[in-house]
């Protein structure tokens, strides 16, 4: 009996020594308090690097891992942190990531940039607010995702995909977007060739004021092309419902429509 008790001491003891872990939380030497936190401190800190916004783009903006711990409708979960608390919409609205203010389009893009030499920025201003013809819609250039999870949406290159709509293959046009340089090249819009010009114009060179009056056309329409031969004043003689005498647009809404308007 005596030496079963002591073999039985002698085990607790050593059950004691090696869950000393037990002890060592209150050791003053070991993490306590906010650097146990699930989190690094800057992660809700605006100037931080560590900010959880720059970490959800280093991580090709997957929000799955926030989901295991503050739920699927990120309202909490396993902690007692909803991302709602901030985000009123929830962090899947679209504005959070896109533009901002409710709108969900540059200028401000994905990295925070509001500069139109920035790609995401580019010329989508110049596009949205024109008065030279009606202004674009998103879908003129992409397709909109059903939603944040639509699998069209984010496809691990961290960039938009051009996918051009019918306005900019009007009149059989084949337009071309160059990913690399950013660039348009064929599309209707800008004239695709067949006004005798055909410029590759690059999305984000506001220098460029690829805009302007005799870019897309010639102002006046050269002897290259079937246009009758006039000099760049007299649009308004024969355009008169779209034109006026100073080239002013009377209805934009005529100007890059697929038709000449006479
Ligand atoms: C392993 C579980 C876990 C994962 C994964 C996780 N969190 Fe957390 N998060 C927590 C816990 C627990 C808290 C509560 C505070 C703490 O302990 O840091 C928290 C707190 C936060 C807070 C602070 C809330 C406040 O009001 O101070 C934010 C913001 C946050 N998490 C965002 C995220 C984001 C974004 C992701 C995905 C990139 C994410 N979390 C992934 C567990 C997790
Ligand atoms: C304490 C407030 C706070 C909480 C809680 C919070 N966020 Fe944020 N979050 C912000 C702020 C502020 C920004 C904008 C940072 C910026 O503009 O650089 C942001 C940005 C984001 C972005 C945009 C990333 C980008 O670069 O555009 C995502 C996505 C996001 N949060 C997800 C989450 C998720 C998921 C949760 C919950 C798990 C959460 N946030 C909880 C304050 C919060
Ligand atoms: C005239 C064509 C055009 C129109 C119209 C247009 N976009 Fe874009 N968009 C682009 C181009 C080009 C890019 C840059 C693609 C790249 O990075 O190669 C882009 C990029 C983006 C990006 C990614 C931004 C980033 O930070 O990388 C988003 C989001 C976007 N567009 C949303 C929209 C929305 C929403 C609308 C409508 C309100 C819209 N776009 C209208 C051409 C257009
Ligand atoms: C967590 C950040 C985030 C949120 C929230 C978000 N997006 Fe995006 N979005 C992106 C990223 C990143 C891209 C770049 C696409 C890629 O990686 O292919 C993108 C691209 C786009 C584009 C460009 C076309 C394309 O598919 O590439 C459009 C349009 C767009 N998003 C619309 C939306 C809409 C509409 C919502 C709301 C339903 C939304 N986004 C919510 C991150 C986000
Ligand atoms: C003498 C009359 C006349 C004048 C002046 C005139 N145009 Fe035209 N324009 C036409 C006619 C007719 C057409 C349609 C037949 C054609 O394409 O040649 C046309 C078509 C066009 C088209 C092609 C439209 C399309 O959808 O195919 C462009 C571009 C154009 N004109 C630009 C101009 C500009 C710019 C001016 C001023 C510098 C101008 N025109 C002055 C008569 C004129
Ligand atoms: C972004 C490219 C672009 C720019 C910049 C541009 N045009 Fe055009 N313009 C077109 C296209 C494409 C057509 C042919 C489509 C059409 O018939 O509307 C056209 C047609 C015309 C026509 C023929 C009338 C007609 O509706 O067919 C006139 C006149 C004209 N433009 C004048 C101007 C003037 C003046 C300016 C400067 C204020 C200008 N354009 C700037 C692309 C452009």
């Amino acid at each position: 009996m005596t030496s079963r008790y002591l073999l039985h001491a002698a085990i607790a003891s050593l059950c004691l020594y090696w869950t000393g872990c037990a002890e060592l939380t209150d050791d003053p030497l070991q993490p306590s308090g906010p650097a146990a936190r699930a989190h690094p401190e800057g992660w809700i800190i605006g100037s931080s690097d560590e900010h959880h916004a720059k970490a959800i783009a280093a991580a090709g903006w997957d929000l799955v891992e926030c989901q295991t711990c503050h739920g699927v409708d990120y309202s909490g979960g396993i902690t007692a942190s909803s991302c709602y608390t901030c985000h009123d919409q929830g962090p899947e609205d679209c504005d959070v990531c896109h533009g901002g203010g409710g709108q969900i389009h540059p200028p401000e893009d994905l990295s925070g940039s509001s500069d139109p030499a920035s790609r995401g920025v580019g010329a989508h201003m110049a596009h949205l607010s024109t008065q030279a013809t009606t202004p674009l819609e998103c879908d003129d250039c992409h397709q909109i995702p059903a939603g944040f999870a639509d699998p069209a949406h984010i496809d691990g290159d961290g960039r938009a995909e051009v996918i051009f709509g019918e306005r900019a293959l009007t009149g059989g046009a084949m337009p071309i977007y160059d990913v690399d340089m950013a660039s348009c090249a064929n599309t209707y819009c800008h004239s695709g060739g067949r006004f005798g010009l055909n410029p590759t114009v690059t999305w984000n060179d506001p220098e460029a004021n690829e805009g302007a009056c005799g870019t897309c056309h010639a102002l006046a329409p050269g002897p290259e092309t079937a246009h009758v031969q006039v000099n760049a004043t007299s649009c308004a003689i024969c355009h008169a419902s779209m034109i006026d005498a100073d080239d002013n647009f009377i209805d934009a809404s005529l100007h890059m429509n697929g038709e000449p308007d006479l």
